[in-house]
């Protein structure tokens, strides 16, 4: 049947860790996934995202670590699914696209770093995950989130890969970069995320690894549900 994905597993059985380095395509990829197997996708970014952005908010420094997690007791985050669609609600608002700014962006990074913040989302995360039939980006979802999911995927694709991706990226939304600053960016952001001693950004043990340079969104996503196939 045209546009029907087999999957012999039970699809409320699985769950998909899909971890790796920022620009690799994890989201676009997972949610195209999501909507060819009718796995929930969900986007734990967002989740840092959001804390990032209750501290810029307040006014936080990104460097004041005690302010930040300080404010941990004040921030209520719920999730919702609706079509398919993740939505964040902080403090019963729903935080739409305000997470996806360069602020926030910068702030989600900080955040990230704490263990406190890591901890404070962790049950969050890992109840989503118990439900079963999800799939999860993330750069600690294999190692900590979903340790024994059914199938990891440590997904990346070459610095010089992601730069050219996201040098065109900027270039549409009238940002333009020079090529080389994003490159710099790019391996400089690796390396913090690697590096860092909270949940570092590495592939689990028994994570398929998968580098997409040459790989289209939709290659990329038949590729992993080939996985899903075979589990
Ligand atoms: O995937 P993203 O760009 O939306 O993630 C935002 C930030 O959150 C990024 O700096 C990495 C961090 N993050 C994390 O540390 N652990 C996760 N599971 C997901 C995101």
């Amino acid at each position: 049947m045209k546009g029907t994905v087999i999957i012999v597993k039970d699809i409320k059985e699985i769950r998909v860790a899909i971890d790796g380095p920022s620009g690799a395509g994890k989201s676009t990829i997972a949610k195209r996934i999501a909507a060819k197997t009718g796995l929930v996708y969900v986007d734990t970014g967002a989740l840092y995202r959001t804390v990032g952005l209750y501290a810029y908010e307040r006014g936080i420094s990104q460097d004041d670590c005690a302010a930040i997690v300080a404010c941990l007791s004040e921030i209520d985050i719920k999730l919702a699914y609706e079509n398919g669609v993740q939505k964040v609600y902080l403090c019963g608002k729903d935080v739409g696209d305000s997470i996806r700014t360069p602020a926030a962006s910068m702030y989600a990074s900080a955040v990230s770093k704490l263990p406190p913040v890591r901890e404070f989302l962790l049950k969050l995360q890992k109840d989503l995950a118990k439900k079963g039939g999800v799939i999860m980006d993330g750069r600690d979802i294999g190692t900590v989130i979903i340790p024994d999911a059914e199938l990891k995927v440590f997904m990346t694709a070459t610095p010089e890969a992601r730069a050219r991706r996201r040098f065109i990226e900027l270039e549409e939304k009238g940002m333009a970069q020079p090529y080389d600053e994003v490159l710099r960016d790019i391996v400089e952001r690796d390396r913090e995320d690697r590096e860092r001693e909270a949940s570092p950004c590495v592939p689990a043990e028994d994570a398929v690894n998968f580098v997409n340079d040459d790989y289209g969104i939709e290659e990329s996503a038949d590729y992993i549900i080939g996985l899903m196939k075979n589990l």
